[in-house]
């Protein structure tokens, strides 16, 4: 798992293959900042974890290099990002496309980028939630494997939006869409989706 600040998703997944609901380990947590609070969280739970900050390299292939020299070795069945707030390049995404999974906080495609909650209220939108989706050299842009919607209250703000889309839909549509990927429920073909042999 990939991240760069406070880990709630991290700490979802922490959770969930303690109990069970996901039947995997997390091999390794990796931050592009030292100071990320999601570190702390993964070793109090006993994760290895590397800081690998982007600002030591030159360039972002070196720095995406340098992610993949990491990761690669651990064989992962999926590379989770969570909260990680770098581009990667296509050289990244190439070396584990099909298993790079990333949860952005918008109902997809609407509102890729950065102060998705901001929009949604500035354009009066009803609703508002987050998608996990997999990862192409698209910034946001690939296959959706599953979304969660909540209401934007009239008395919103980003932050208040934000914490409920967080606590009600984030934390936990992304353990739950793993799980099925790592189960085999789901799965990603060359031309698109499938839930439980059917092509959705
Ligand atoms: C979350 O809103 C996530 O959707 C976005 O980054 C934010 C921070 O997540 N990608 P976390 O608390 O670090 O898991």
């Amino acid at each position: 798992m990939l991240i760069s600040g406070r880990g709630r998703n991290l700490q979802a997944f922490i959770d969930a293959t303690r109990d069970g609901r996901i039947e995997a380990d997390i091999a390794l947590v990796v931050s592009n900042r030292a100071d990320a609070a999601g570190l702390g969280l993964a070793r109090d739970a006993g994760i290895p974890t590397r800081v690998i900050a982007h600002r030591d390299y030159p360039t972002r292939e070196a720095f995406d290099a340098q992610l993949i020299d990491a990761i690669a070795p651990l064989q992962p069945d999926l590379v989770l990002l969570a909260g990680f707030m770098r581009i990667l390049t296509p050289s990244f995404i190439r070396a584990f496309e099909g298993r790079l999974l990333n949860i952005h906080p918008s109902l997809l495609p609407r509102y890729p980028g950065l102060d998705t909650h901001a929009r949604a209220i500035a354009a009066g939108d009803a609703e508002h939630g987050a998608s996990v989706h997999l990862v192409t050299e698209e910034l946001d842009g690939g296959s959706v494997l599953m979304q969660g919607a909540v209401p934007v209250l009239p008395d919103d703000d980003a932050a208040s939006l934000a914490e409920r889309v967080m606590r009600d839909v984030e934390l936990r549509i992304y353990p739950q869409v793993v799980s099925w990927c790592l189960r085999g429920v789901l799965t990603v073909a060359a031309d698109g989706l499938r839930y439980e042999g059917e092509r959705v």
